[in-house]
């Protein structure tokens, strides 16, 4: 089957009226093996899978890489359609927020202040308002996203419970390299030197993880065993979290589904990654 290409909303209303079950994967482009598991995920959850590519100004800040984010379309293009996709919809950024259009907010406090929040102030205001006005465009049944933008998850599942959307958010696990770092668009910035220091993430989380599995639950001391392995490499930690899957609050004893979460930047690129405390 051809992919159908959708660049206006009233194109993509018009199209998706003609699909039946729609499963729905947005993204911002720079599409990787992650994001193909996503797609593949989304397949098996219904006749159709819809993918938007933009990248989303209103969660960059204005000191992020917003202008150099990557944008290969057309490699992007050719990934969805070998990966089975119905319809891409990449609209410009004016279709998506026109010159006249209201300032709205969709906020979560006590999920959007705490980790992400307190470092990228204004970023999931930026992605609860995308990513609800791309659900009133696309109106599909289920959308996948990844576990390893862990609070996007959790603040996206809860956004569409408050406003009732009648969508099933399907979490997608981690995909990491061979060598362990999590996959994702901005590790192209990383240079060679920075790759292989930017290891210490995923390692001090995979430490951590086997401390857990031997009986450590205090999680001052599964954090200090994640920043020792960081700070060792000179990577930069913004924090080093142990929080509640649900509640994304700090916890002092973990359990299997505590969740151990990292930013830290290595050289200029700023990266993220979680795993739950056990395996
Ligand atoms: O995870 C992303 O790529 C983005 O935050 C999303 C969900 C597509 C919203 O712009």
């Amino acid at each position: 089957m051809t992919m159908q290409l959708i660049h206006t909303i009233s194109e993509c209303r018009t199209a998706r009226a003609k699909l039946g079950r729609v499963a729905f994967v947005p993204t911002m482009g720079a599409l990787h093996a992650g994001h193909v598991s996503l797609i593949k995920r989304a397949r098996e959850l219904a006749d159709h899978v819809v993918v938007s590519i933009f990248v989303n100004p209103t969660q960059f800040g204005p000191t992020e890489d917003f202008t150099r984010y990557p944008r290969p379309i057309s490699a992007d293009l050719e990934k969805c359609q070998l990966h089975g996709v119905g319809m891409v919809f990449n609209p410009e950024p004016a279709e998506i927020y026109p010159a006249n259009s209201t300032d709205l907010v969709v906020d979560i406090p006590s999920l959007t202040t705490v980790l992400e929040g307190k470092h990228r102030p204004g970023h999931f205001k930026g992605v609860c308002q995308v990513v609800a006005k791309l659900f009133n465009i696309v109106r599909p049944d289920v959308a996948c996203f990844g576990q390893k933008d862990f609070q996007q998850l959790r603040v996206l599942q809860a956004m569409t419970r408050a406003l009732d959307f009648p969508i099933e958010i399907v979490a997608c696990p981690t995909l990491r390299e061979s060598d362990g770092l999590a996959m994702s668009s901005r590790n192209q910035y990383l240079s060679a030197e920075d790759r292989k220091r930017a290891l210490c993430i995923s390692g001090g989380l995979f430490a951590a993880q086997r401390e857990f599995s031997k009986g450590v639950n205090q999680t001052n001391r599964l954090v200090a065993t994640i920043q020792k392995i960081i700070i060792e490499q000179h990577v930069n930690i913004d924090y080093v979290a142990a929080v509640d899957p649900v509640t994304l609050k700090n916890v002092d004893v973990a359990s299997a589904s505590t969740i151990l979460a990292v930013a830290a930047r290595a050289g200029v690129t700023r990266l993220i990654d979680n795993v739950s405390a056990g395996y």
